[in-house]
């Protein structure tokens, strides 16, 4: 067998016909909104690459600072013989974990976006040839099964990609995930720190325009896969901090009232001037919030470390009892 195998937990048609309700849903909602997994085809993987290197997204800087410091003591803590990764993207930072993991022999990159999946999955395997890789095309938010890998498994959800979840959401990919755990196998969580609002909104409206194009990346998305006619450049990227929520807010703004016709759905979709569409939220956490979101899926958080400015932080739980 091939020691980089790729599954697609879902029937072809699974992701379109997911696409077709979330858009039926969320652009039938007051006010629209859309989930932030459409952005990542391959162009989106790509843009969000390049958000990573931005001078203003200190998030990913942030937690590479921990992982190669802390990396020897969650394997010490772990003893992880399979790891698991969340929303792998790249497979960038989990180099470091793999440098210091070396009782891994295998590792479970989980992603949406096939694209994401067989770059990262091929340059990992020319790097080390010995780890077995199972790559899934699977949304981590239903009803994953992992493959038949040795215990105990490490299961890396980076990045902060939790803050994407709406706050019932999180409850509910917590418990799914603490299920996926035996006795001795652990999670590990990234998640963004509060901090003051200049520096949010900052790596949210970059200047050079990076995440600007990200946002607008969904509409490519939904005109290439639905036939629609929605024109990016008939929106502006809004990237506003709701304090009462702790969360970045990411959103379209209509330029002018206008229409965009969604053949496949047979639906036309009305902007007002100025209206806006919710495309992604991102947020931000303390520690006490993460504790308590942890707890309550039956996670007890024994490891909290941060970047050497508070910026970021990486959690280790374990199953409690
Ligand atoms: N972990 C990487 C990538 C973060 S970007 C890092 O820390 O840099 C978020 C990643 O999660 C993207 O690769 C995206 O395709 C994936 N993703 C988003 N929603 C998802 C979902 N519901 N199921 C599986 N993958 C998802
Ligand atoms: C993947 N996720 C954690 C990113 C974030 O920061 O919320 C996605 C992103 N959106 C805009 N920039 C980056």
């Amino acid at each position: 067998m091939s020691p980089f195998d790729v599954t697609r937990t879902l029937p072809a048609d699974a992701t379109a016909a997911a696409l077709r309700s979330d858009v039926l849903l969320g652009l039938g909602s007051d006010p629209k909104q859309l989930p932030p997994k459409w952005f990542y085809d391959a162009r989106g993987s790509a843009l969000f690459e390049e958000i990573t290197r931005l001078p203003e997204y200190y998030p990913t800087r942030a937690e590479r600072e921990i992982l190669i410091a802390r990396a020897p003591d969650i394997a010490a803590a772990t003893g992880a013989r399979t790891l698991v990764e969340l929303g792998s993207g790249s497979s960038e930072k989990t180099r470091h974990l793999l440098d210091a993991l070396t009782g891994v022999g295998a590792y479970v990159p989980v992603d949406v976006s096939e694209s994401a999946l067989e770059l990262a999955g091929r340059a990992l395997l020319a790097e080390r040839p010995a780890l077995s890789m199972h790559a899934l095309v699977a949304d981590f938010q239903s009803g994953l099964t992992l493959p038949d890998t040795p215990g105990p498994r490490l299961v890396a959800f980076l990045g902060g990609t939790i803050g994407n979840l709406l706050p019932a959401e999180r409850a509910a990919f917590l418990t799914a995930v603490r299920r996926l755990l035996s006795p001795g196998d652990a999670l590990l969580l990234g998640t963004d720190l509060v901090k003051d609002e200049d520096t949010l909104v900052a790596a949210y409206d970059d200047a050079a325009g990076v995440t600007a194009e990200f946002n607008k990346n969904v509409l490519a998305v939904l005109d290439r896969e639905l036939g629609a006619d929605f024109d990016p450049g008939a929106f502006d990227h809004v990237a506003v901090w709701n304090p009462d929520r702790e969360w970045i807010e990411m959103r379209l703004r209509a330029r002018s009232a206008h229409t965009a016709k969604i053949p496949a759905l047979d639906l036309a979709v009305t902007f007002a001037e100025g209206e806006e569409l919710r495309t992604e939220v991102s947020a931000k956490f303390r520690r006490r919030t993460v504790e308590a979101e942890l707890a309550a899926a039956d996670l007890e958080l024994r490891h909290w470390w941060t970047d050497s400015e508070d910026r970021f932080a990486l959690s280790l739980a374990f199953p409690k009892g």
